[in-house]
């Protein structure tokens, strides 16, 4: 990809949680190892200096355990500050004045989307929109008609290649090992469809709650929280099509048809559930119906997957921190030797956090006389954790135009059309204790292909091990 290198890195926001805990952090990391080396203007309304602006910036950088005082006096020194109120014209004039002549800033709005409309504009009229690119992140609206309308809003002043909407999984080195599993090996391809693909399932478990996040949760439910998003961008690439090659064109291409394809979500097919001790939350209403976890059954509708359940399933306040993938593939047409235990169908397994799998599992013969079999997993790939930080990945890419982890628009309308027949609230919510699997009543969901898979837990050791 060659597109020309973003000049100044513009932080609306810069006061704020987002940017203490991620982007400050992540600049910083970026900024040590030679990866940025543009102005970083702060914008914020906080009735801040520049130094204030610094503090907190050492004081995110501290927090994430990466401080070193001389790297810091650099970075620190590429920093500049504006105040100001994102509705008055004056800000973006000084914003202006602060960009001292720079043609190709990144803005960076990690503000919350009610403020979307008036930075756009705000951009736009001080005419520092023109050769720029604008980085946003989640929650892209709530539903379909509000995605639409940022978008609508955005696209008043950012052609869509200027327009970078993050979705941080796929900043992730497993997801993107996933992508490349797939379409650089040619010995999945003639088992990867309906014929012999039984099912597959993606559970997301974080063995924490709201942690602090209530108001924020209330507003949002695991559905758009991380299923609207981050789950279905995994099921994309799961199911997609071989682009025609690595540019972001091709991949975001094969991703939509996927969305194009599931068939619409039906109530029946969801289960909702909200751990014990979520509505003492602060910031939670006492009656809040809210789910904080979802397990749903989708369909695509596609030539290659008809017919072949995909199970999703995301909840706060389970027994693990872990994402994983099973793919698990049909059963021999025949059984032969009888002793046998079909404890679990041949599948591939995709740990995607904390700690990074690619297996294939498969059945070997005992040692000894009897024909007698036992699971076994071949591990192509097993690593402790990500190697780089994706947000690190992310704004990399943002800086120099590469679109090809970042959600296009007909994207992100086509998964807030699936997620849309399901975001009523109308089903039940039930109950379920902190530290278990979720609500009882998910069971369902994966009865008719042998339950869920759940995934287990890393020890210190770097062994897994049951809950
Ligand atoms: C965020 C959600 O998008 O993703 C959080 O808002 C969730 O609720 C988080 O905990 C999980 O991401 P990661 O990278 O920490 O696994």
């Amino acid at each position: 990809m060659t597109a020309a290198r973003s000049d100044t890195l513009v932080l609306f926001g810069a006061s704020g949680d987002l940017a203490h805990k991620k982007i400050f952090p992540t600049l910083y990391a970026m900024f040590k190892r030679g990866r940025l080396n543009v102005p970083i203007i702060g914008v914020a309304k906080s009735n801040w200096t520049l130094d204030n602006l610094k503090d907190h910036a050492k004081d995110a950088v501290r927090a994430a355990g990466r401080y070193d005082e001389t790297v810091f006096a650099r970075f620190a020194a590429e920093m500049r500050y504006v105040d100001g109120d994102y509705r008055a014209a004056e800000t973006f004039q000084a914003l202006r004045g602060a960009l001292n002549g720079a043609v190709r800033p990144l803005h960076y709005l990690a503000i919350p989307p009610s403020m979307f409309p008036a930075v756009v504009d705000g951009l736009g009229g001080a005419g520092i929109a023109k050769e720029a690119r604008v980085v946003v992140e989640k929650p892209f609206g709530r539903d379909l008609a509000s995605a639409r309308a940022l978008n609508d809003c955005l696209h008043s002043v950012f052609p869509e290649d200027a327009i970078f909407r993050i979705d941080h999984y796929l900043g992730k080195e497993p997801v993107q090992n996933l992508l490349y599993f797939r379409f650089a090996n040619s010995f999945l391809e003639p088992i990867w469809n309906r014929h012999y693909v039984r099912s597959v399932q993606i559970t997301m478990a974080e063995s924490f709650g709201v942690v602090g996040r209530g108001r924020f949760y209330e507003e949002v439910g695991a559905i758009r929280d991380v299923i609207q998003n981050h789950l279905l961008q995994v099921v994309a690439i799961l199911a997609m099509e071989c682009p025609v090659s690595d540019n972001a064109a091709f991949v975001r291409d094969e991703k939509v048809k996927v969305f194009n394809a599931v068939r619409p979500l039906t109530p029946a097919e969801l289960v909702r559930g909200q751990y014990r001790g979520y509505r003492a939350e602060s910031g939670v209403a006492p009656d809040s119906d809210v789910e904080t976890f979802a397990a749903l059954r989708l369909y695509i509708d596609s030539w290659r997957w008809q017919g072949v359940p995909f199970l999703v399933r995301a909840g706060k306040s389970l027994p693990v921190t872990a994402t994983e993938v099973t793919v698990d593939l049909v059963d021999p047409p025949q059984t032969v030797f009888a002793a046998d235990k079909r404890t679990r169908a041949d599948h591939y397994r995709f740990r995607l956090g904390p700690d990074v799998v690619i297996a294939l599992g498969a059945r070997a013969k005992q040692p000894g006389e009897a024909m007698q079999g036992e699971p076994t997993e071949l591990k192509f790939v097993h690593q402790r954790g990500d190697e780089m930080d994706e947000y690190e990945r992310l704004i990399g890419d943002a800086m120099v135009g590469d679109a090809t982890l970042f959600a296009r628009q007909d994207s992100a309308e086509a998964q807030w059309r699936i997620v849309e027949p399901i975001l009523d609230g109308k089903a039940p919510v039930h109950e379920y204790e902190a530290g278990s699997w979720g609500p009882l009543q998910a069971a369902d969901i994966a009865a008719g292909v042998g339950g869920w898979h759940d995934p287990m837990t890393l020890k210190p050791d770097g062994s897994l091990s049951s809950p």
